[in-house]
């Protein structure tokens, strides 16, 4: 077989190996291959072969028409994958920020119909052309910054049109730009306020009317709730993820964020793939969330953007034997950042994890906790063509800079598609 592309010479190609079966954990969640004067070798979307430079280039065929990368200087990542999104909405909240400032809490300024509910309110209002235009401009904004998949969540409707309208939205967004979306119903983010008051009325129509139409017309494959005190209980979390479960649903939950309610209990009674968020998760909470490998999406911008006083106990989990994920959280409100190299900061700096913990966190686990492991989050052989290139001389340098995007190449599908 011809190379179509070979990105050669680079200072360090960088991935997990051998991970494609299960997230990794405990000490495994440390471990990467390191490969200097690297080069990785693409057939059409595929990794043919990776290894050092000069052993790809005696290994792979080339004719004229193989596009050759001098990665020279430069680090090869798997393109990386954020695991939690929720990238397709309406307006926008900087009005919010003073409120922010004068101390009132966030739940506050949901209860009192701001928040989420804002963010409602807009998407409501909005065309699903105008959805899709937000969402298309936001996912090129990730993938100039190394995202090349993503989770998305709708969330944002809170009614059957309107959380339909979101997830047509996502799915338009998955294939009019390059980074792949994997969606998620979240049809339970919040009680809208025609529902005031009446959080299992308005769980009825989520269950009987929106999931069943969700399944029929195949818009997501997982189902989230968040479960928080003043939104969804544990027993209300639980009715609607084990309806989405009976219809073939794979399970996330907003789990234990600002009030512990035992939401990692339930993601690992349930079996969810992930429990996101988890900066009060409970010590029986992560013991059994590590015996079930339910993965823990970490959200460390989220609690930087809140201002929350303590960050989730990454370290602890790691040591428990969870699998820790990464993701930016992207939404209009608790965190609007969609790049994870600012999460690879903060990760380290505020969550104690390694470089080499983040970097599997952001790509290989995070990979997992969307289901596609088998696919892509590492650089091996048949696995897909999906990297990026930085501008720094090691990996650590990608935790040690912050603020300023290192991205110098991105290749989705085996196609470069961005090239600064
Ligand atoms: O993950 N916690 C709930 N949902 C989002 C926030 C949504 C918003 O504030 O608009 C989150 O942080
Ligand atoms: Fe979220």
């Amino acid at each position: 077989m011809i190379a179509t592309l070979i990105v050669e010479k680079a200072a360090q190609v960088v991935t997990s190996t051998g991970a494609s079966k299960g997230p990794l954990t405990g000490p495994g969640q440390g471990i990467l291959t390191v490969i200097e004067n690297g080069a990785v070798a693409i057939s059409g979307d595929r990794i043919m072969a990776i290894g050092p430079t000069a052993e790809v280039l005696a290994q792979v065929e080339r004719d004229s028409k193989t596009v050759i990368i001098d990665a020279g200087g430069q680090v090869v990542l798997p393109g990386l994958v954020d695991p939690h999104t929720h990238v397709v909405f309406g307006g926008s909240r900087e009005h919010e920020l003073a409120l922010k400032l004068e101390g009132i809490p966030y739940l506050e300024i949901l209860a009192r119909g701001g928040g989420i509910l804002s963010s409602v309110e807009a998407t409501r209002a909005a065309s699903e052309d105008e959805l899709v235009a937000g969402g298309i401009k936001y996912c090129h904004q990730m993938l100039a910054q190394g995202t090349t998949t993503a989770e998305a969540k709708s969330g944002y409707g809170l009614s059957t049109e309107a959380e339909i309208k979101t997830l047509r939205a996502i799915s338009r967004v998955n294939a009019a730009q390059p980074v792949d979306l994997v969606p998620t119903f979240l049809g339970a983010h919040a009680v809208p306020g025609e529902y005031k008051g009446e959080a299992d009325r308005y769980l009825d129509l989520v269950i009987d009317e929106m999931l069943p139409l969700v399944v029929e017309q195949k818009l997501a494959r997982y189902c989230d709730v968040f479960c928080e005190e003043g939104v969804f209980s544990i027993e209300q979390s639980r009715r609607v993820l084990s309806a989405a479960g009976n219809l073939g649903l794979d399970l996330k939950i907003h789990a234990d964020e600002i009030v512990p309610l035992g939401g990692a209990e339930l993601a690992a009674e349930l079996g969810a793939v992930s429990a996101d968020h988890l900066l009060v998760i409970s010590d029986e909470g992560i013991k059994r969330m590590a015996e079930e490998k339910v993965i823990g999406v970490i959200l460390p911008g989220t609690t930087f953007y809140l201002r929350e006083d303590h960050y989730a106990p990454g370290r602890k989990m790691i040591e428990a034997g969870v699998p820790v994920a990464l993701a930016t959280d992207f939404n209009p409100g608790s965190s609007p950042n969609n790049n994870l190299q600012l999460i690879i900061n903060i990760a380290c700096l505020y969550l104690r994890m390694t470089p080499a913990e983040v970097i599997n966190a952001i790509t290989i686990n995070a990979a997992h906790a969307v289901g596609l492991g088998s696919e892509i989050g590492s650089l091996e052989q048949g696995k897909k063509a999906d990297l990026v290139i930085f501008d720094a001389p090691n990996y650590d340098y990608l935790a040690y800079r912050y603020g300023t995007n290192l991205v110098s190449r991105v290749i989705k599908n085996g196609h470069v598609v961005v090239e600064v």
